[in-house]
This record gives C-alpha cells, sequence and structure tokens, in this order.
C-alpha cells in the first residue's frame, strides 16, 4: 500500500473522473484530490466514488480543491483539464485553446506541488506535453504525456479482432506522436512471443495500422459529443500506478527528446522506464529505415504545432 501518496486530477470530466475512479478502485494512494471549474460536479463526483472505495474496502479517499491552491504536495498530478475533441475536429485545431489552458493549470501545479511529476492528457497531447515542461520549468523525467500505452491498447484490441485468438496475450507497439501520424510498429507486435508477421498478410496489419491511428476519431464519430475516456484514463492510471509503485517497468510515453532517436526539441511517443523519479530511462530500439522516416514526419507534425505556439509568441506571453 501506498500510505500517504496523494494524486492531484485536473479536470474532472469523464477521462479525468476515470482515472480517478480507477485509482480508488485499485486503492493505488491514499488521497486523490480533483480540480476542476465546476466545483460542485467535481464534489458529487469525488463523494461517489469515495463511496464506491468504502464498497471495495479501499482506504483511497476521493477529495476536491475548490482552487488550485489546494492542491499541494500531490506526488502526481494528471492534467485532463482542455476542450475536448469533437467531431470533425482534429486534436491540432484545440492547439491554441488548450494551449492557453494548460499554460494556467501548470504555473499552478509547479507552484503548489512542486515535487510532482505531472502526467499530460489533454489535447493535442505532445505539444500540450512540451507546454507543460516549457511552463513548469520542471526537470524532462517529472513531465509525461499519457498516449502509446492507449495506442498500443487499441492495437492489441485490433489486433485481437481480426486474428479472432490470442486476447491478453498481445503486446503491441506504437510509437511517435499521438497523432494521426502515430508510428504502429507491427515489427514490435507479437502474440504470445510470435511475431505478427507470421499471423496475418501485409494488407491485414496494413488495416490494424490505419484503424489503431484513428482509434480516437472511431469513437468521437459514434459518441459524437466527446471522445473516449475508459481507455484513455486506463491508460493514465497505469503510468500513475508505476510511478507510486515504483515498477520500473517500460510503457511508450510521450517525452521531451534531447537527441534520442536522432530528435531534439520535441516531444515525442518513444519506449520509457517509469519509477518513483518518472520518465527515468528512455529506451532506443532499432528501427527501419521505412519505421524512422515515419516517426521522423511524426516528430515533425509536433515541431509544426510547437513553431505555431512559437509565432504566437506563446512562450513569451505573460513572462
Ligand atoms: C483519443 O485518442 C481523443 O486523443 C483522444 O481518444
Amino acid at each position: 500500500m501506498n500510505q500517504g501518496k496523494r494524486v492531484g486530477i485536473v479536470g474532472a470530466g469523464n477521462v479525468g473522473a476515470t482515472v480517478a475512479y480507477s485509482l480508488a478502485m485499485l486503492g493505488s494512494c491514499h488521497e486523490i484530490i480533483l480540480r476542476d471549474n465546476k466545483i460542485d460536479v467535481a464534489k458529487g463526483k469525488a463523494l461517489d466514488m469515495s463511496q464506491a472505495a468504502a464498497a471495495v474496502r479501499s482506504h483511497t479517499v476521493v477529495s476536491v480543491a475548490e482552487e488550485m491552491s489546494d492542491l499541494t504536495n500531490c506526488d502526481v498530478v494528471v492534467v485532463t483539464a482542455g476542450s475536448p475533441r469533437l467531431p470533425g475536429m482534429s486534436r491540432d485545431d484545440l492547439l491554441m485553446i488548450n494551449a492557453n489552458i494548460t499554460k494556467d493549470v501548470i504555473a499552478g501545479v509547479a507552484k503548489y506541488s512542486p515535487d510532482a511529476i505531472i502526467i499530460m492528457v489533454s489535447n493535442p497531447l505532445d505539444a500540450m506535453t512540451y507546454v507543460a515542461l516549457k511552463e513548469s520549468g520542471f526537470e524532462r523525467s517529472r513531465v509525461i504525456g499519457m498516449a502509446g500505452i492507449l495506442d498500443s491498447a487499441r492495437m492489441a484490441s485490433f489486433i485481437q479482432e481480426k486474428l479472432g485468438y490470442g486476447g491478453g496475450q498481445i503486446r503491441a507497439s506504437v510509437m511517435g506522436g499521438h497523432g494521426d501520424d502515430m508510428v504502429p510498429l507491427a515489427s514490435y507486435s507479437t502474440v504470445a512471443g510470435v511475431p505478427l508477421a507470421n499471423l496475418l498478410s501485409p494488407s491485414e496489419i496494413q488495416d490494424i495500422v490505419v484503424r489503431t491511428r484513428n482509434g480516437g476519431a472511431e469513437i468521437v464519430g459514434y459518441l459524437k459529443t466527446g471522445s473516449a475516456y475508459y481507455a484513455p484514463a486506463k491508460a493514465t492510471a497505469i503510468m500513475v500506478e508505476a510511478i507510486l509503485k515504483d515498477t520500473k517497468q517500460i510503457h511508450p510515453c510521450a517525452v521531451y527528446l534531447e537527441g534520442e532517436y536522432g530528435h531534439s526539441d520535441v516531444v515525442s511517443g518513444v519506449p520509457v522506464m517509469l519509477g518513483a523519479n518518472g520518465a527515468e530511462k528512455i529506451i532506443q530500439i532499432s528501427l527501419s529505415e521505412d519505421e524512422k522516416k515515419m516517426f521522423e514526419g511524426s516528430c515533425n507534425s509536433v515541431k509544426n504545432l510547437i513553431n505555431t505556439l512559437n509565432n504566437n509568441n506563446f512562450f513569451n506571453k505573460g513572462e
């Protein structure tokens, strides 16, 4: 048990609340603190979840921070605040709206939970992780974006659906940004250790790659008024648990690159070892020439967003 551990969650909408619910059910931490501008909604959800925790004999208490200044001394802060992605809207459309929200939130996190590890969930994910890193001034190991676990889980579920077997034995791997040009890596995807190429034809694998890239949009298309939250929240909770329990396990996460994979001053999804200090190690795997090109394309998309922010003097404002 991680007695005494505090997890802050900024944004108590579908994703934030479901992260809180997952952690409360697991008893991963002592206290979960929800922060949302809709204070009464957050209070209602917090009570409901504390009662659910009591039902499963979990010791986790869920409370509400009425102000950012109440979000103090958290070990981990998950940031889901932002405008959601609506039908017809790309993740990138959200750039300026969510960059400004992220800037405000991160200033509060840095002030009131200066030792926290920040997990970014808001879209466009890689650019928001970059904003959070720059605005917090934290070292890069403490600002991590959630995307790779989600995208890999989506790929795994599509592999299972295509094969009709193998559920629970699939290890799918996705690198790159959480955008339309993410890099699903069939070469690193296996079912019980059997490479995907031995189980599916190249065109079947290509179908899975395309569906994985569109995985978020497919769900938005059905929900109409919002985006996915069960899998995004579970993926986030896996990261929080890895940090709180110091598991030192490898997960695909979005981090700031300083020369890894040949890229710098950009955030992208790569395998990292997660532990008590956050993204403690970036793992470099070998990629084929095609995979390197796709990864470069994905990094360039994120760099374009960062350029847009720079062109709007985003990082100078208010300083
Ligand atoms: C998703 O992939 C919207 O990024 C979110 O579901």
